[in-house]
């Protein structure tokens, strides 16, 4: 019975994701989301990667402040000085108030500690793709990848990456219907697609991207019925605010 317990505990840590860390009740892409995650055991978590001006490599989604920390300058023309002593807690709540925002380099060495895997979706926030690679090849440079997927909207960032990282996992993310013929032309290669859940209305659309030999991850999965419905359709991964719940659901 034991036996049977740790393998339902192995297989949902495997299949679910924590976006943005535990968002749904922590403050996303923070060290209290992060941390939420690796006490439920999730064994990957999904964040989100943005470079400064001056090519420091955070962890935030924006491509401004204003919703997460206060202040209004883009993402795109910011020092780490203007991020460096940013509250990135207290719009969830004042008990989480005094979070800062992490560097990547820093969440890299903890999750290499933490035995975590990692899906660094990189915001290229419509530009600098070229610069954005090679900063994030030298940081990944320095660090064990094989827990390690790079994901993101950005074809020409991933096609960059692949020429300076040819063994790095990546994926790409889509939130359109895919046209599997320019995926595949386009695309360097990837070992799976991140898809907006909704897009997925049958198990044929899981088996075009299993026929090609790709995994498909669904984001972003709140609702634990639509989490088992996916799962039974051949959904290789859900990514959800909430990992907790819908593997109390669906395993
Ligand atoms: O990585 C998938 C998903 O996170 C993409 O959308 O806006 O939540 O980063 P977003
Ligand atoms: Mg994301």
């Amino acid at each position: 019975m034991k036996k049977k317990t740790e393998k339902k505990q192995l297989n949902w840590c495997q299949k679910i994701a924590a976006h943005r860390g535990v968002s749904a009740h922590y403050p996303e892409n923070t060290w209290a989301a992060f941390e939420a995650a690796r006490q439920a055991s999730v064994q990957w978590i999904e964040t989100d990667v943005s470079m400064l001006q001056d090519e420091t490599l955070i962890i935030f989604h924006d491509d401004r402040q204003g919703r997460t920390v206060s202040g209004d300058k883009l993402v795109a023309e910011s020092l780490w000085a203007d991020f460096a002593d940013a509250d990135a807690g207290v719009w969830k709540g004042p008990a989480f108030g005094g979070q800062p925002v992490p560097l990547l380099a820093d969440l890299l060495v903890w999750g290499g500690q933490q035995g975590l895997r990692l899906n660094l979706e990189i915001k290229c926030h419509g530009s600098r793709q070229e610069r954005t690679a090679q900063q994030l090849a030298s940081v990944l440079q320095q660090t064990a990848t094989d827990g390690i997927v790079v994901s993101s909207f950005d074809v020409y960032f991933l096609q960059i990456l692949r020429q300076s990282m040819p063994d790095l996992r990546l994926a790409s993310i889509h939130d359109e219907p895919v046209q599997m013929s320019k995926l595949l032309a386009e695309t360097p290669a990837i070992e799976a697609v991140h898809l907006k859940h909704s897009l997925i209305r049958s198990p044929d659309d899981v088996a075009v991207f299993h026929d090609k030999g790709l995994d498909l991850r669904a984001w972003t999965v709140n609702d634990a019925d639509r989490a088992v419905q996916l799962f039974d359709w051949g959904v290789d991964m859900v990514i959800s605010d909430d990992p907790e719940q819908i593997s109390s659901a669906a395993f």
